[in-house]
């Protein structure tokens, strides 16, 4: 950070990058290990042994639940459960929310206000109630996008089931299907581990909304809309399409150097924060090589062959294959159409929102900063 010519002002460097603006026991990302902790735990070693439940429950309530309750019965998974179910409210405005936006995630945005209807500023409730309203959300997203996506291509959606995992009952009433025990361990493996990681845009735009004291309704709207981006989560599809386009591996190099000669990005790769093995991406991959599959074979041929090009192409960066890459690909293998990629990663991170939020509210200081002002000069 330099000074700046106003008093007692520093100036950041662009996208804040390099700067740490907040204290968090939620977790963190060493980028130059390539590892990502929740809590005191190794993330990607919790998503290969703990359901999602358990895992939720850690990240809200700080412990993770006792040996003998994490079976999808125990008490946090059964309120997780029972919390998908909308209210007739809730499911009377889906056709007209659906039928006025053409993406779930914005039918979804504007569902969020009936989850919570009495939805209070978080300055003004107890953690309790904060806690208790970032669940109904969280929970609910699932059947509202899965609701909203059904009804924008004029299908009837799937209510959900309380007997099932809350992975398993987000792929049946999003994929339309009844999902194969590997397909389930396969998007279960990928929501575990996108839950959190670090302050990226999305949980620090949740953070900011709730500095300012907003309730928990607004706050974790501001995470849906950060993670939209294509430079943040809307591109697992994107990377999807160009293993698709590129099709056979030999035509990786020509189809990357014609990209990056024209500025564009190669989706799926590089990140502002790894500088070694993003672990999401290798956790992933583990999970998509146990699909026999052509396309997992293409993909990592073509991955080889990316990373390839990237090394000669920015020589002084390390740019490694991010989340996304894989992700794409898991998804569909899992039965997933390309516009519920998303969808997914917010199903998964309005988890690790909630619990920024009520990190955040628990020791608030509105988030306030000031910008450097570069216009013309004041007449
Ligand atoms: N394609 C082309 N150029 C790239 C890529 C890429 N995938 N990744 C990095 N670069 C370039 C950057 O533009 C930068 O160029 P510059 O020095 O000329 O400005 C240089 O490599 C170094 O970039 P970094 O500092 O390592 O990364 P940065 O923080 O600028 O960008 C980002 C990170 C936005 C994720 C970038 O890698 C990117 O656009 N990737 C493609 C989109 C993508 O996969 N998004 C999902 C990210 S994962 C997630 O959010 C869950």
């Amino acid at each position: 950070m330099t000074t700046s010519s106003k008093p007692n002002t520093f100036y950041a460097p662009p996208g804040l990058k390099g700067v740490q603006v907040a204290d968090t026991s939620i977790g963190d990302v060493r980028g130059e290990e390539g590892f990502y902790h929740y809590r005191q735990y190794e993330a990607t070693a919790l998503a290969r042994t703990q359901s999602l439940e358990a895992i939720w429950e850690l990240l809200l309530d700080g412990a993770l639940p006792e040996p003998t309750s994490t079976e999808p019965n125990h008490t946090f998974a059964r309120e997780i459960a029972q919390s998908r179910e909308l209210s007739t409210e809730t499911l009377a405005a889906l056709p007209a929310l659906a039928a006025g936006t053409r993406r779930p995630h914005l039918g979804a945005l504007a569902t969020l206000p009936l989850l919570v209807p009495d939805a209070q500023p978080t300055l003004d409730i107890s953690h309790q109630q904060r806690r208790r309203d970032s669940i109904t959300i969280a929970a609910a997203l699932p059947t509202v996008l899965s609701s909203i996506a059904a009804l924008q291509q004029g299908l009837d959606p799937i209510s959900p089931d309380p007997t099932l995992g809350h992975a398993h009952d987000w792929l049946r009433m999003a994929s339309r299907s009844d999902p194969s025990p590997l397909q389930v361990r396969a998007v279960e493996a990928y929501l575990s581990s996108t839950i959190d990681h670090g302050f990226n845009a999305s949980t620090f735009a949740s953070r900011v909304v709730t500095s300012t004291g907003a309730d928990v309704v607004s706050a974790l709207a501001g995470g849906i809309g950060a993670l939209s981006g294509p430079l943040h989560g809307g591109a697992p599809s994107r990377a999807l399409s160009m293993i698709e386009e590129i099709g056979d591996p030999g035509n990786t190099e020509a189809w990357v150097l014609n990209r990056l000669e024209n500025g564009q990005r190669i989706m799926g790769f590089g990140h502002a924060v790894y500088r070694a093995d993003d672990p999401r991406s290798v956790l992933l991959k583990e999970v998509a090589l146990e699909f026999d599959s052509e396309l997992v074979a293409n993909a990592v041929a073509i991955e080889e062959g990316i990373l390839d090009v990237m090394r000669r192409w920015k020589p002084d960066t390390v740019i490694v294959t991010n989340v996304e890459f894989y992700a794409g690909i898991l998804l569909h293998l899992a039965g997933l159409a390309p516009q519920m990629f998303t969808p997914s990663f917010m199903v998964s991170r309005v988890i690790g929102w909630s619990a920024h939020v009520l990190e955040q509210a628990a020791n608030n200081k509105i988030i306030r900063p000031s910008a450097r002002y570069v216009g013309p000069p004041v007449a």
